[in-house]
């Protein structure tokens, strides 16, 4: 773990500005004043009890909270509920049945809109197609997909029929995608042939093969044509998506599941090679997600909702899936980049769909800053009323760009703070009453419990930086690390006892407004990307020329991240441009592009400490161009002042 006080780690040069929201929006919003803050003040649990009102059980739950096996936590013990019915039976029979659930423009202009009665018939058939190929309740089944509208009718048809879906963001690699389907022992893979990315075609079927005869558990492939890019098809395994849908008898009565019945698996990074599979379940995740929805993002049934995530991250899950379809909401997806095919897409966007509430990451924010503020004024950008932050720390400057630039200064930002294991929004404003000061997240959710903790856990003073710990459990919290209890509580029960570790920095202000400084483990932020120095290290070393690597984050610009890494090299082989780009090639290779190193050095020598232990954080300094921390424990100094010397080299 970082120091949160190590020079230069964090900047607060924050000229602070307090915003508050307007008097129309406050007016027209769900939520006007403190009651919800106090309500749940008074009692959380109760707070939760009534937010689970929202959800139609099918057999009411018996207690809010069981923490007798604390860190694992049971929420609405007793519970029966089924995700996908929330999403869509309940609509279909409660008046939104004609309402649009899902509209989506493909990269080439196309569109294709679902009604929620429509996107229900979708999910049963392909419901009843996957239990025809033989999916059960429990089953794994891993979904490798484009962002187009068949992703999330087989995220909702997976949980339909109890199967546990592990969704694998398209830009991963194919060795990336084994490793999660090995990891989850899924039964069924998901996938198209091939995605659009700015203009090309870009293959995923034809990839997943060069793995999946390594993959002894999987028994089906179902192909959604997508691209025509050609692909082998293995007879008696690979079945088409259109052509099962077809063959597929409706209706398919949803399997009852308990509230901590698994929903999902989504793999995301820590601190090791291996990435974690992070268990959701069904209950407590249903109520978080719904009711951070329905407040954060002041939910109107007129809303147009667009959130730019993929459903291969947790913000996909929470803000494009579950959270929006349980409340009934009209959501937007596109499948393509911001700048193809010119980078006045998102706004041509909003503008042709009317978009309502948009719901996008800092780096894509700072593009759009940069690209200048001449393209969003081309557009009509009227339809908009509320703007939404999430990934990394958004700096102020790029806040407030947002909020008058996108927002014509009416729409409050609600920057909000979560993570993959938290499955809901934690931190975060309500839109219609918190004052908001650009660069802070400001409050914890209702019925949410965060603080700021030293190195012993105690608590921080106000402005003290120190760690973001969550002191009480919250309904979406993921059940476990999947086959691996015994890293979920040391990774995050142990550091602090008692308390939930974040693995983020943060410092909270006299007014109580928390400010994250980003995470303080071996975990980067590239492009609002979780990324495992770990795991980009080991991809290096996989590689034969590879002896050592040390990976570490550089402050940038856009990215919030670049990915920096030092390596030295076995006998034999002589540093040069042709390597590195074998080894930047590589990595792209073991995980995929968006852990490509934006560098790579070559060293002779590792900087360690007399133990044996690589010095990240001397190499952070040296890529910041700041004066190096402390060195009493490094082992060999010379080899820090030639690393310095190279890395300054043009
Ligand atoms: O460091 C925090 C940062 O993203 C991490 C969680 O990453 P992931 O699990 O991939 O989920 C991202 C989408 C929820 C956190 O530990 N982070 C996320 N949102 C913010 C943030 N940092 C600052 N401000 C945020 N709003």
């Amino acid at each position: 773990m970082k120091n949160p006080d190590e020079p230069g780690v964090f900047e607060k040069s924050i000229e602070e500005k307090v915003i508050h929201p307007g008097g129309d929006f406050t007016a027209q919003s769900l939520v006007k004043d403190d009651y919800l803050y106090a309500l749940a003040a008074k009692d959380p649990l109760a707070f939760w009890a009534g937010m689970a009102e929202s959800i139609n059980w099918s057999k009411r739950w018996e207690q809010v909270l069981d923490g007798s096996g604390a860190p694992f936590y049971r929420w609405f013990t007793g519970g029966e509920l089924n995700a996908s019915a929330n999403c869509l039976d309940r609509h279909v029979l409660g008046g939104r049945k004609d309402k649009a659930a899902l509209i989506f423009e493909g990269e080439n202009g196309e569109r294709v809109s679902f009604t929620y009665a429509e996107l229900h018939k979708e999910v049963e058939r392909l419901g009843c197609a996957l239990r025809k190929l033989g999916v059960k309740k429990g089953d794994g089944v891993t979904i490798w997909m484009p962002m187009i509208p068949e992703g999330i009718i087989a995220m909702l048809a997976c949980a339909r029929i109890g199967a546990v879906h592990s969704v694998v963001f398209g830009g991963f690699s194919a060795e990336a995608l084994k490793t999660r389907i090995l990891d989850a022992g899924s039964k069924v893979l998901i996938t198209a042939d091939g995605s659009f990315r700015r203009g090309k075609k870009m293959p995923l079927k034809s990839e997943a093969d060069r793995v999946l005869p390594e993959c002894p558990t999987l028994e089906k492939v179902v192909i959604v044509e997508r691209t025509a890019l050609p692909y082998q098809r293995v007879e008696g395994r690979d079945v088409l998506y259109r052509q099962i849908m077809a063959e597929a008898g409706d209706p398919c009565p949803p399997e009852t599941m308990k509230a901590d019945d698994p929903l999902f698996i989504l793999y995301s990074s820590g601190t090791t090679g291996k990435p974690k599979g992070i268990l959701h379940g069904t209950g407590g995740y249903m109520v978080g997600v719904t009711t951070t929805f329905r407040y954060v993002f002041d939910y109107r049934e007129d809303d147009v909702y667009w959130c730019t995530a993929d459903i291969g991250w947790i913000t996909g899950h929470s803000y494009i899936v579950y959270g929006p379809l349980s409340c009934g909401a009209t959501v937007f997806i596109y499948e393509g980049a911001p700048d193809y095919p010119a980078r006045d897409r998102f706004w041509e966007l909003i503008e042709k769909y009317k978009v309502t509430v948009f719901y996008t990451a800092p780096t894509a924010i700072r593009s759009f800053m940069r690209w200048g503020d001449s393209l969003p004024a081309g557009r009509d950008l009227s339809s908009l009323r509320l703007l939404g932050s999430v990934g990394e720390p958004i700096n102020p400057e790029a806040w407030l760009w947002y909020h008058e630039i996108i927002g014509g200064g009416r729409c409050p930002v609600v920057d909000t703070w979560w993570q993959t294991e938290t499955g809901m929004i934690i931190i975060t404003s309500l839109p219609g009453v918190t004052p908001m000061k650009p660069g802070s997240a400001t409050r914890p959710f209702p019925g949410v419990e965060a603080g700021v903790v030293d190195e012993e856990g105690n608590p921080a003073a106000a402005n003290q930086k120190g760690y973001l710990v969550l002191k009480s459990p919250w309904p979406a919290m993921f059940n476990t690390l999947y086959r691996d209890d015994k890293r979920y509580r040391e990774a995050y029960w142990e550091q602090f006892p008692g308390l939930y570790f974040t693995g983020d920095g943060a410092w909270r202000d006299e007014d109580g407004y928390f400010w994250i400084m980003g995470r303080v483990d071996d975990v980067l932020n590239v492009s609002g990307h979780r990324i495992g120095t770990m795991e980009v290290e080991s991809a290096l070393v996989d590689h034969p020329a590879v002896a050592e690597a040390a990976v570490i984050g550089k402050s940038h610009a856009i990215k919030g991240h670049a990915i920096i890494a030092f390596v030295t090299l076995r006998e034999g082989f002589a540093p040069g441009e042709p390597l590195l780009r074998e080894l930047k090639d590589h990595v792209v290779k073991k995980i995929g592009a968006l852990a490509r190193p934006e560098q790579i050095h070559f060293a002779s020598e590792l900087p360690k400490t007399r133990s044996g232990k690589i010095m990240r954080r001397l190499l952070r300094d040296i890529a910041e161009n700041r004066a190096l921390g402390d060195t009493t424990t490094l082992m060999d100094s010379q080899v820090v002042a030639s690393i310095r010397e190279k890395f300054s080299e043009p």
